[in-house]
């Protein structure tokens, strides 16, 4: 029987890593190609217990010659791609070209390279409900199924929504095996700064303030603002079983709680965890470590559909509290590296 060799674009970052580390524990057969831009510390150790099994290939997806150079291209089985640039507001303005030559040049290398391995069994797109965007006069109170409406607003959005629609033709043009995921509020082990992602989730920041031992800043509005909220943990494997089933039945699917919870609610999920959290409400405007528009509660911010990923796959998301308190038990392992200071918003 073949081995499958999987390929991580951004195998580095914090959605790839987690499902690097869930694929080489899964299946003792399975070997990785993390191929990314920059491997940090937290990345290193986390790659370091499965030996040869993890290869590192540094390498930029905005150059053909750095993925050309992947070394036993012949045995690759599956490619994973998640490296991108994400939304951040300041480089919108500071350098509209990076979210073209990344996200949509970046992907359409990715799937060049891709459509010539000899091997090659499926390509695995990681969107984002970003392409679902600001909610339209169509947009569903019920949650968001990945059929739409699609209003992806800024670069980030647009580019993710539109190397979706590159990756589905490569697959009409080449006979590749094509499938995306849209993810949603994503939080977990392995979420950090990297060069490409600067904006922490709100759990994130609530384990900054425990880490200070100061009470959490939320703004008045915050509390009742909701999220569809998931770690990267339950994503690994909904992605593993994607990568695993022989024929999937749709082309995209929403990866998400496909519920929503207030701010409020995740405050106090945490405290049951680490009652050592206190929260200081502060105006509207002010300075604050969790800052999130209440109106925000359809489209990309609605709880997102997960019939598909849920009946085929049998997937099912933990708990949220139980995704927490995992969450929190790995930062607290050694709480400096897994969760360095941020900035206030
Ligand atoms: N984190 C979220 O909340 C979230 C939500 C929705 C969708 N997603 C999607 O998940 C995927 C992974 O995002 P993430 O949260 O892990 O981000 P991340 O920044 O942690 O990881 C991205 C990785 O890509 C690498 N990278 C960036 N540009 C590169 C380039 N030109 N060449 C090679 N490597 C490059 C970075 O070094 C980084 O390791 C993305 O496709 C993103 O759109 C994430």
């Amino acid at each position: 029987m073949r081995r499958n060799v999987i390929v991580v674009t951004g195998g580095a970052g914090f959605v790839g890593s987690n499902l690097v580390r869930r694929l080489l524990e899964d299946d003792a057969d399975v070997r990785t190609i993390v191929f990314d831009r920059t491997v940090d510390d937290l990345a290193h150790a986390l790659f370091v217990p499965f030996g040869d099994r993890v290869a590192i290939h540094l390498g930029d997806i905005t150059s053909p010659e750095s993925l050309a150079a992947v070394p036993g291209q012949d045995e690759i089985t599956h490619v994973v791609h998640a490296a991108m640039a994400a939304h951040v507001p300041q480089w919108e303005i500071d350098d509209p070209t990076r979210f073209v030559n990344v996200n949509i040049v970046g992907t359409t290398n990715v799937l060049e390279w891709a459509r010539q391995l000899p091997s090659l069994e499926r390509f695995l797109y990681l969107s984002s409900g970003g392409v679902y965007g600001d909610a339209t006069a169509d947009s569903p109170e019920e949650p968001q199924p990945e059929t739409g409406p699609f209003n992806p607003p800024e670069l980030y959005a647009i580019s993710k929504y539109t190397s979706e629609l590159i990756a589905y033709r490569y697959g009409a043009l080449f006979g590749l095996d094509v499938r995306a995921v849209r993810l949603s509020w994503v939080f977990g082990p392995m979420e950090r700064v990297t060069s490409s992602r600067t904006l922490m989730s709100p759990p994130y920041a609530i384990a900054r303030a425990i880490i200070d031992d100061r009470p959490v800043r939320v703004t008045r509005r915050s509390l009742s603002a909701v999220g569809d909220f998931l770690s990267s943990e339950d994503i690994s494997q909904a992605l593993c079983s994607l990568l695993g089933a022989v024929e999937p039945r749709h082309t995209c699917y929403n990866v998400a709680a496909g519920e929503l919870t207030s701010i409020s609610d995740l405050l106090d999920l945490v405290a049951a965890i680490h009652p050592s959290l206190r929260r200081t409400v502060v105006a509207d405007g002010e300075s604050a470590d969790i800052d999130h528009d209440p109106a925000l509660r359809r489209a990309r911010w609605n709880a997102y559909a997960i019939e598909r990923v849920r009946s085929e796959f049998d997937w099912e998301p933990r708990p949220l509290a139980e995704q927490l308190a995992s969450y929190y038990a790995w930062v607290f392992e050694d709480a400096p590296a897994r969760c360095p200071a941020i900035a206030p918003v």
